[in-house]
């Protein structure tokens, strides 16, 4: 496509309630990361309505990519490619941030490079100063824990760009079930940071939950359904009984029981693919509990473990930008062609 002068990179993400912009070097400095959230909008429903969603991007989108431009210093000129998320996500959404980016593209003869979400999600580590890492610097091939109110999955990134899927949720998200839990107790949405908050002053062994898929010989997928299931089954028999339960304790150990499971399953993932780092991404992998409790396991099976520095962990387009530095662009006739999607993997599973 067209030369241009500009070396950084202009990201663009609005799959699901937040309108994001932001600008990111070639090497990965983020000189701007832009995040309107509607969550606001959204909290009274108790979940996100994808039409109003898509109403507020419209309203959104053109001021958020102006103020990451002017946070960062830069002028279009100065951007080289736009990194835009096409899927997954709600269709609606999607089509704002996408519309967007292909009009600024096509005008200003910036390339355009469609990443899908969750690449965004496992590789905003690789932003320069994208993580934490307890352990030491994050090695390839690493096993990533992509977890979020839309996913949940485990890639192995062999490389930037290179990704195979070892294991995904058979039903809810983690995201989805910490949200729905949160709303059966009372919480409000989105309620994982809520729950996240009540579980600090709770006790994780106060309620046996189930650890879905946990049990007899590994395997790499994960369920949540039936874990919300057993919370909701929980509170009613103890509502019929004229108990009432703490919350916060209800909270730790419903928490307490999906931490379990995500680490687990992806230490496993980790070791049976060779990957001696872990990284964990997506909004869940803001959670405390998470947060603190895989470095330990890690460390005792001989992993390192790497969070994602807590700005890049819920959606963001920081992320959606550093990922457009690992995919081509998309030539100026295909580009007109481009649809969002709504769902997806980013990549085969392993062995396929
Ligand atoms: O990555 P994200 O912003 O959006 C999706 O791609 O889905 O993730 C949002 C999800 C929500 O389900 C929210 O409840 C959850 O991340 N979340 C948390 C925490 N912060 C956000 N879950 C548990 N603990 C948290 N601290
Ligand atoms: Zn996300």
């Amino acid at each position: 496509m067209s030369e241009t002068a500009g070396k950084h990179i202009l990201g663009i993400e609005s799959s699901c309630d937040e309108t994001a912009a932001a600008v990111v070097t070639a090497e990965g400095r983020v000189l701007s990361n832009v995040v309107s959230s509607q969550v606001p909008l959204h909290a009274r429903y108790g979940g996100v309505i994808p039409e109003i969603a898509s109403r507020n991007h419209l309203l959104a989108i053109g001021p958020v990519v102006d103020r990451a431009l002017a946070e960062a210093g830069a002028t279009p000129a100065d951007i080289a490619r736009i990194a835009v998320t096409r899927g997954p996500g709600l269709a609606g959404a999607l089509m704002v941030g996408l519309q967007h980016a292909k009009t600024l593209s096509w005008l200003l003869g910036i390339d355009l490079v469609p990443v899908h979400h969750v690449e965004g999600h496992i590789t905003a580590i690789l932003l320069e100063d994208g993580g934490e890492h307890p352990h030491g610097p994050l090695e390839f091939p690493y096993a990533a824990l992509a977890v979020s109110g839309g996913h949940t999955s485990i890639y192995l990134v062999r490389r930037p760009g290179t990704y195979l899927l070892l294991g995904v949720t058979l039903d809810d998200a983690a995201g989805e079930a910490f949200d729905k839990v949160a709303r059966l107790l009372g919480l409000p949405y989105p309620g994982g940071v809520h729950i996240d908050r009540q579980a600090r002053s709770g006790n994780p062994d106060a309620i046996a939950f189930p650890r879905p898929l946990l049990s007899g010989t590994p395997r790499p997928d994960f369920s949540f359904s039936g874990l919300k299931t057993s919370v909701r089954v929980h509170v009613e028999q103890a509502a019929a009984a004229g108990r009432t339960l703490p919350l916060p304790d209800l909270a730790a150990s419903f928490q307490e029981a999906v931490v379990d499971v995500l680490i687990r399953k992806t230490l496993d993932a980790a070791a049976a693919h060779g990957a001696a780092d872990v990284v964990i991404s997506g909004g869940v992998a803001a959670n405390g509990r998470l947060r603190e409790k895989i470095v330990a396991k890690a460390a005792a099976a001989g992993i390192r473990a790497h969070l994602t520095r807590l700005a890049y962990c819920t959606d963001n387009a920081a992320m959606i930008a550093g990922a457009g530095r690992f995919g081509t662009a998309v030539s100026r006739s295909d580009m007109m062609r481009l649809e969002p999607f709504a769902s997806g993997q980013l990549a085969p599973p392993v062995g396929a």
